[in-house]
């Protein structure tokens, strides 16, 4: 029986690597021991915790749940794990590091320098847009304002991140699947000669409108740290999105489901916050959408 012998010197080497290992019996009555970092993190969190570094983020917007220390250079939870330590919910696009202890965004994010994520398309674009993009092919326009025909890609990008969506010449409506304008189907050159030709001019408005977004998503204003909240927009699919669930946060709508106090794994499921599981200290609310304070 050579099996045990090893997993006990595996035991030791990992105990000498890991430098909080021993943590584990001498947590003070204040503390909580937090077996992922093996460290003893105190209860609560900290009045004003630092933001976490760029990069990097904590499973809760509410930093009662959830802070970042730089003192461990990781998030730490304000209350030990549910029974199971199963992994937090982490903001849109990121991923747990269950050993490191923060959330980090995808991969493929990482494009070069000059380059942003055009997540849309899930490529990098070069900042500025290419230096004499090709005209788009016959049938198809991009939209005048920051859009530029991508060959490879075949279709419009945008020069820089989008901080609006995309708004195509009269006559012209975005269509997301192809990610171009196309003329639309009746040519306002042609009106009627009634005054009806006011209500197609309002439906064409209200079409426009629409089209800010792809069917199912909605616009949400972007609130920027110098710019009024009025032009910007991004794309949320309100039935999905964690922190902007049932409607834009940002105009107050809607839920913030990694806010919720006490909750530790969070969805949002048809708009409306569900929560998994909730942090030692609570317990689910009966209809599971809140955590309960014990
Ligand atoms: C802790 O680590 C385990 C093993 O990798 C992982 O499954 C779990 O999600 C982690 N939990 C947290 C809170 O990081
Ligand atoms: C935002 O809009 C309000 C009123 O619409 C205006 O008073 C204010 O100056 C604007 N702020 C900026 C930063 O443009």
């Amino acid at each position: 029986m050579t099996v045990i012998p090893r997993v006990l010197a595996a035991v030791a080497i990992l105990a000498s690597v890991l430098p909080f290992a021993a943590a584990t019996e001498t947590c003070q009555p204040h503390e909580f021991l937090y077996e992922n970092k093996s460290c003893c993190v105190p209860k609560g969190s900290p009045p004003s915790p630092p933001p976490p570094p760029s990069g990097k983020s904590c499973p809760s917007s509410n930093s009662a749940n959830w802070y970042w220390s730089d003192d461990k250079a990781c998030c730490l939870p304000s209350s030990a794990p549910p029974p199971g330590n199963p992994e937090p919910s982490c903001p849109k696009g990121h991923s747990w590091n269950p050993f490191d202890s923060f959330c980090s965004p995808p991969p493929e994010s990482n494009c070069n320098d000059g380059e942003w994520w055009f997540d849309d398309k899930k490529c990098c674009l070069p900042y500025g847009g290419i230096p004499s993009p090709p005209p788009p092919p016959r049938g198809s326009q991009c939209p005048p304002s920051g859009w530029y025909w991508h060959p490879e890609k075949s279709c419009c990008v945008p020069h820089t991140p989008p901080s609006a969506p995309p708004q195509c010449t009269f006559g012209w409506e975005w269509i997301f699947p192809i990610f171009s304008c196309q003329p639309l189907p009746t040519p306002p050159s042609t009106p009627p000669s009634k005054p009806s030709g006011v209500h197609y001019k309002k439906r064409t408005h209200k079409a426009r409108n629409n089209q800010l977004c792809p069917t199912g998503l909605s616009a949400c204003p972007v609130t920027g740290l110098t710019n009024n909240v009025t032009s910007d927009y991004e794309c949320i699919d309100t039935q999905q999105e964690l922190e902007s669930c049932g409607g834009c946060s940002s105009v107050g709508a809607g839920q913030d489901c990694t806010a919720i106090p006490g909750a530790w794994n969070v969805g949002c499921a048809a708009g409306s916050c569900a929560v998994y599981n909730c942090m030692a200290g609570f317990r689910l609310s009966l209809d599971g959408k809140s955590c309960i304070a014990l």
